[in-house]
């Protein structure tokens, strides 16, 4: 299964990905983790991209689109692959095509997690997320049972650089002008279906299971 999650910052594509990973078995790819390691471990990549994800830009398209070409090649994408937060401008969506048609193969679907501004903002003010394993928590609507620590692993929880307010509103800024024509680029293709993201996050895993059981 070949599968994107599209939607705005903080829609839950990440909290999503981790149970869609677990049902389907296939690699959750995040160009965003992606970045944060690079810039964790200080590469030449990491140092570029630190730039624009503080001030909640897009890195450049050229940057992106090699570096998920390069994660695909990897054997575990055989089977198939979800895509978190890639492609976000229609020059990464036509990459994207151009590489998987070189593949012999396509996208079976794009699931999109709509959700309201406001919301988004009262969810990512209040994420910390797991440093040693990404696991993802909310200071209200899902707090970790051990406080500051992970109650998966025990690992420290954080803030996101880029879960301040003003940044937040940024990347929707951004994402209502670059990423929203996505909708129309997979819609005219018949693929794209929609899910309400307001929803719990039980409710939303609902949604796309029963998406991926009537895909055609
Ligand atoms: P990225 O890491 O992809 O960030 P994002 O798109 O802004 O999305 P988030 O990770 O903030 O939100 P999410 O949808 O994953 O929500 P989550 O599940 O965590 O990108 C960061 C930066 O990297 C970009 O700004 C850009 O600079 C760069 N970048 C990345 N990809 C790029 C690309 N392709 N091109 C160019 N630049 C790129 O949930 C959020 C919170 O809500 C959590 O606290 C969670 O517990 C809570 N929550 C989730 N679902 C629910 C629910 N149903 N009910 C209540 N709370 C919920
Ligand atoms: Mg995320």
């Amino acid at each position: 299964m070949k599968i994107i999650l599209l939607g705005p910052p903080g829609a839950g594509k990440g909290t999503q990905a981790a149970s869609i990973r677990e049902k389907y078995g296939i690699p959750h790819i995040s160009t965003g983790d992606i970045f944060r390691e690079n810039v964790r471990l200080g590469s030449p990549l990491g140092v570029e991209a630190r730039k624009y994800m503080d001030a909640g830009q897009l890195v450049p398209d050229n940057l992106v689109v090699s570096m998920v070409a390069d994660r695909l090649e990897k054997p575990d994408c055989v089977r198939g692959f979800l895509l978190d937060g890639f492609p976000r401008t229609l020059p990464q969506a036509e990459a994207l095509d151009s590489y998987l048609t070189s593949k012999g193969t396509v996208l079976d679907g794009v699931i999109l997690l709509d959700v309201d501004d406001e919301t988004v903002v009262l969810r990512l003010s209040g994420r910390r997320v797991c440093r040693a394993c990404g696991q993802i928590y909310h200071s209200t609507f899902k707090p970790s049972r051990s406080g500051n620590r992970c109650e998966v692993c025990g690992g420290e929880t954080y803030q996101r650089d880029d879960d301040t307010e003003k940044v937040i509103r940024n990347r929707l800024t951004v994402y209502h002008q670059q990423t929203t024509p996505l909708i129309s680029f997979y819609k005219e293709k018949g693929i794209l279906r929609a899910v309400d993201a307001k929803a719990s996050s039980g409710n939303v895993m609902n949604a796309i299971e029963s998406l991926c059981a009537n895909r055609s």
